[in-house]
């Protein structure tokens, strides 16, 4: 496996694989790897691609307030482990090879003068909680497609926004790739691997497990026939609030295309929550 650090280094080995006839697919993370990427590189490799991995904190996507700082660094594990899954190429770029025209640290994190933005999906749910985010997000994906030109990219279901966001942009921009979904993975309790997760005190760990009992519980009684939103969202409210730890942001019932709220609950819609236990922010989210 190699490790590569630099941008130009990056395209040159890209189009080499390309040139040797392979296809290559890419998995963009932000590092401290779990499971849940593991099944994204999995997904990759039966492509029968070249399978590129990228590790990058992304400052842009960030909120001045948000835990950019904080958020878990650990570029030695993520490579044994990407050598484990038989990934061919890890990039991993500083700062200033992503952002060069940066004009330094601003309040918000990094500056760029060019950005990517998506606007039809990205003004509720978590667009409306953390400004600025999706715009972070799809300025450094565009970038990495500009850097891979990937034949096949892989998101996880888990940031279900941003996996339709980041295909919508992917369709409008007109990039040449296919972009792969991945079904949340959980740990065995329900709880949905996060790298966010090792922020958890041993208590909110335990208490954490109330997003996938109030998903689960909204999907129960739509089973059961309930397809009213404002009974199913309630009963999921009522279930966070057995962690007393736990403090809603927001859920919500929505189209899956559309993101917007559902006015009656219909099968394959989303159910969508974001909730803080203790100081971690958590999203989760089920299709119906
Ligand atoms: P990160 O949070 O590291 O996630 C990288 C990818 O892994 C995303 O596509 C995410 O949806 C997926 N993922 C995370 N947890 C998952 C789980 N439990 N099951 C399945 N997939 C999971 O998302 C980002 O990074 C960044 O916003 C990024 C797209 C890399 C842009 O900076």
């Amino acid at each position: 496996m190699k490790l590569i650090r630099a941008v130009r280094e990056m395209q040159t080995a890209c189009a080499e694989m390309k040139r040797a006839g392979r296809r290559v697919a890419l998995v963009p993370t932000m590092g401290a790897l779990h499971e849940g990427h593991v099944a994204l590189m999995r997904r990759a490799r039966d492509h029968g691609a070249a399978v590129a991995v990228s590790i990058y904190v992304n400052p842009t996507q960030f909120g001045p307030r948000e835990d950019l700082h904080q958020y878990p660094r650990d570029l030695e594990a993520d490579c044994a482990l990407c050598g484990q899954e038989f990934v061919d190429v890890v990039f991993a770029p500083s700062d200033e090879e992503m952002y060069p025209s940066g004009t330094g640290a601003d309040e918000a994190g990094f500056q760029t003068s060019t950005w990517v933005e998506e606007l039809a999906l990205t003004k509720r749910l978590e667009g409306n909680r953390r400004p600025g985010h999706f715009r972070g997000v799809c300025t450094v994906v565009a970038k990495l497609f500009n850097i891979v030109a990937p034949n096949v990219a892989v998101f996880g279901q888990k940031d279900f926004q941003q996996l339709k966001v980041i295909q919508r942009m992917a369709g409008d921009l007109c990039y040449p790739v296919e972009v792969v979904s991945v079904s949340t993975v959980r740990e065995s309790d329900g709880l949905a691997c996060s790298s966010r997760n090792r922020y958890l005190s041993p208590e909110a760990r335990a208490q954490a497990t109330v997003l996938w009992k109030a998903l689960s519980t909204a999907q129960d009684l739509f089973n059961g026939g309930e397809h009213n939103t404002h009974r199913l969202e309630t009963a999921m409210i009522r279930t966070l609030q057995l962690a007393p730890m736990s403090r809603l942001d927001y859920v919500e019932i929505a189209n899956v295309e559309t993101l917007e709220p559902a006015v009656e609950a219909r099968r394959g819609d989303v159910a969508l929550l974001a909730v803080h236990i203790g100081k971690t922010r958590l999203i989760d989210n089920l299709i119906l």
